[in-house]
C-alpha cells in the first residue's frame, strides 16, 4: 500500500513508519522534514498536500496540536489551538481526503485517553479527544467508495512515559509496540468506524 503519513517526525509517527515501512510505501507529512509539506491546521495546505501526492491507499495522521492548561487559565484562543489543530486539522484530512484517496483506502486517526480519563490541565484536550472519536464512529456510515475511518486512542505511551510523568501520576505507559499494533489493525483490517482504544 502507499501510505501518508502525517506526523511521521514525531514520537508515535517515527514508531508507525519503522513498522509499517516494512510492508508498505511511506510518503511522509509534516511541516518540515517531510516528503511532503504540510500544516494541518489550514485546510488550503491540506488541499495543496493531496494534490502533490497521487494514488493513496491509506492516511494516518499522528499529528495533533492542542494546548495543555488549566480550565481557570486557558484563554478562548488556547482552546482554538486544540479546536483547529487536533479536531478540525484531522476532520479535514477527512472531508477533503474523501475525493482523493484510492478506493477501499483508509483514514486513521489519532486522539487520546483524555477523552475518557481527565487529568488536570487536560480539559482542552479531552474535548478535542471527544470530538474526533465521535467524528469517525460518524463519518464512518458516510463515506463513499468503500474508504474506512478509525482513530487511534493511546494513553501515555512509553517513549514519552518520562516526559510527561508529573502530567500523568499512576497512568501505565502503553508499550510502543501495542500502540503501533492500533495503526497496523487500522490499516490493514477491514474495520472502520472504530475508537481504537489502546488501555
Ligand atoms: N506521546 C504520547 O504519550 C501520546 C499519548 C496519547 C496521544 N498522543 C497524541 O498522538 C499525537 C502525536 O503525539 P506525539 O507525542 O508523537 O507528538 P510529537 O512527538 O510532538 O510529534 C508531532 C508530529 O506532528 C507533526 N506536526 C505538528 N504540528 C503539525 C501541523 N500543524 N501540521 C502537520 N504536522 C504537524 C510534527 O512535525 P512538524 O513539527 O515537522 O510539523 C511531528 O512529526 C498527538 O495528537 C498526541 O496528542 C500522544
Amino acid at each position: 500500500m502507499k501510505i501518508l503519513l502525517i506526523g511521521a517526525s514525531g514520537t508515535i509517527g517515527k514508531r508507525i513508519s519503522a513498522q509499517l515501512s516494512k510492508k508498505h510505501e511511506i510518503i511522509s507529512g509534516g511541516r518540515t522534514n517531510a516528503n511532503v509539506e504540510v500544516d494541518i491546521t489550514d485546510s488550503a495546505s491540506i488541499e495543496k498536500m493531496y494534490q502533490t501526492v497521487s494514488s493513496i491507499d491509506a492516511v494516518i495522521c499522528a499529528a495533533g496540536p492542542a494546548k495543555f492548561g488549566l480550565l481557570a487559565e486557558l484563554t478562548e484562543d488556547d482552546f482554538y489551538v486544540g479546536i483547529r489543530g487536533k479536531m478540525m486539522g484531522q476532520v479535514n484530512l477527512v472531508r477533503i481526503g474523501q475525493k482523493y484517496l484510492n478506493d477501499n483506502g483508509s483514514f486513521t486517526l489519532t486522539t487520546g485517553i483524555l477523552s475518557d480519563e481527565p487529568v488536570f490541565g487536560s480539559v482542552s484536550l479531552s474535548l478535542v479527544n471527544g470530538g474526533v472519536n465521535s467524528f469517525v464512529v460518524a463519518a464512518a456510515q458516510e463515506l463513499p467508495r468503500g474508504l474506512r475511518v478509525n482513530v487511534v486512542c493511546p494513553t501515555v505511551v512509553e517513549d514519552s512515559a518520562e516526559a510527561y510523568a508529573d502530567f500523568f501520576p499512576g497512568f501505565d505507559p502503553d508499550s510502543m509496540e501495542r500502540v503501533v499494533n492500533g495503526y497496523v489493525r487500522s490499516v490493514e483490517t477491514k474495520v472502520t468506524g472504530k475508537i481504537i482504544k489502546i488501555y
